[in-house]
């Protein structure tokens, strides 16, 4: 496996077990079966890339694939409008299969379908029915306004084991959900959610956390467990798009509310697992542990992979290294005109991605989370400062 994925690099046996005990001690290890295998490969690969990210894979194995810019949602939070959602027409399907293709034959092994709101799209079962016959390991970002019954049950039917859903539920409650999405959608978004799991779909809900939620983190884990979600993770918002500063609560108090949550968790044996997408060095199980024991040998998390081994596909068919990185830029070219490998081996739009990154005049030069974080996320911080050479403004180390 590692010769075929890995593009330049063999790893070592130290590596390797390394790579285990990472697996070991991760918030992963309970997993459970429908995770399993997209978790392992994920994990295999961040931790391929861990400490060099000079590396890259031969091709992108993840990809995220925004099949549409239109969106029936108005979020407060979203990234993606409308920096990265110029483009009024969406592709035909034929021009989707043909990109389809391009992916199987690039290695691609899992496909992130999202926008805009993948669901709008009329011809969605269509899409969804040749990503399938591709069998790639697919997961779909929604935001569950559109998964009504005969709909819904034909969606759940074309997907698999290995498959995954992703519901997004920012509020436990109508009037929150209403105050950061903009719809009166919640009732509908929570029966359609009970109904996903109710048909057997690995079902999995995000909430972007904002002080509009944050306090409701609690009560939404609780409505995940109730409707026997899988699990839920609690994100930390980029400052991209729509996203204002106001909006935004300080890592420290999210912190507390997951911790806060993960012992809801415990007390009632909630099956519901909690992820924390808060973008931290080092999982809240370590942060736990260090502040139960006063332990400080963490073990640190692996860095992100786009440029490296994720790429973005925009509306268009645009190839990018993250969707919160579509800018011009990092533009590696256009699936419809070519093919994966020439579009994955651009070096000057991958560069910034691919140890390009200058952070000799950030502060992140003389912090011990450098190799883990590089700084954290270029695309947040070529928007909040015009280029990727400075810290993330959402700096972890201040929680640490
Ligand atoms: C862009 S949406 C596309 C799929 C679908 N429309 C939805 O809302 O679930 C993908 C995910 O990104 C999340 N998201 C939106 N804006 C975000 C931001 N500024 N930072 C982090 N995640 C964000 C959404 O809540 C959603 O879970
Ligand atoms: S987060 Fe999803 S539902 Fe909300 S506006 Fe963005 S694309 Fe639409
Ligand atoms: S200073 Fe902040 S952004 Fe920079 S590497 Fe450290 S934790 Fe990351």
């Amino acid at each position: 496996m590692h010769q075929t994925v890995v593009g330049t690099r063999e790893l070592s046996r130290d590596e390797v077990k390394r790579y285990l005990s990472f697996r070991k001690n991760s918030t992963s290890s309970n997993l459970d079966k429908q995770r399993t295998k997209r978790e392992f490969t994920r994990l295999f690969l961040e931790y391929a890339f861990f400490g060099d990210e000079t590396n890259h894979l031969k091709s992108p194995v993840l990809v995220s694939w925004d099949i549409t810019s239109k969106c029936n949602s108005k979020c407060k939070i979203c990234y993606y409008y409308p920096t990265f959602a110029p483009h009024k027409e969406d592709l035909s399907l034929s021009k989707l299969k043909n990109i389809a293709y391009k992916l199987h034959k690039g290695e691609v092994l899992e496909v992130t379908l999202g926008g805009g709101e993948p669901l709008i799209r009329k011809d969605f079962e269509n899409i969804l029915k040749t990503i399938k016959e591709y069998d790639f390991f697919t997961y779909l970002l929604t935001n569950g306004t559109l998964l009504q019954n005969t709909r819904a049950n034909k969606i759940y039917s074309l997907l698999d084991d290995d498959d995954m859903i992703q519901i997004s539920l920012d509020g436990a409650t109508r009037e929150t959900y209403l105050k950061q999405r903009g719809i009166d959608a919640f009732d509908t978004v929570v029966k359609n959610i009970s109904n996903a799991v109710k048909n057997g779909v690995a079902t999995h809900c995000n909430c972007v956390a904002t002080n509009l939620n944050s306090s409701e983190i609690p009560k939404i884990y609780e409505l995940c467990s109730e409707l026997g979600v899988g699990s839920l993770t609690i994100t930390m918002p980029a400052f991209l798009g729509r996203f204002k500063a106001y909006l935004f609560v300080h890592q420290r108090i999210l912190v507390r509310r997951i911790l806060e949550t993960l012992e809801l968790k415990e007390e009632n044996g909630y099956k519901t697992q909690l992820i924390d997408g808060l973008g931290l060095p080092y999982s809240l199980d370590e942060i736990r542990k260090a502040v139960n024991s006063k332990e400080k040998n963490l073990n640190a998390r692996p860095h992100c992979l786009a440029g490296t081994g994720k790429a973005a596909i925009s509306s268009i068919g645009d190839v990018y290294p993250c969707t919160f990185a579509m800018y011009a830029e990092f533009n590696a070219g256009n699936l419809l005109k070519d093919g994966l490998e020439k579009i994955w081996n651009n070096p000057k739009a991958f560069a910034k991605f691919r140890g390009g990154r200058d952070l000799s005049k950030a502060k992140c030069s003389k912090c011990k989370f450098v190799n883990m974080c590089r700084g954290g996320c270029p695309g947040v911080t070529k928007n909040c400062f015009g280029d990727v050479n400075h810290a993330d403004p959402r700096c972890m180390a201040t929680v640490m």
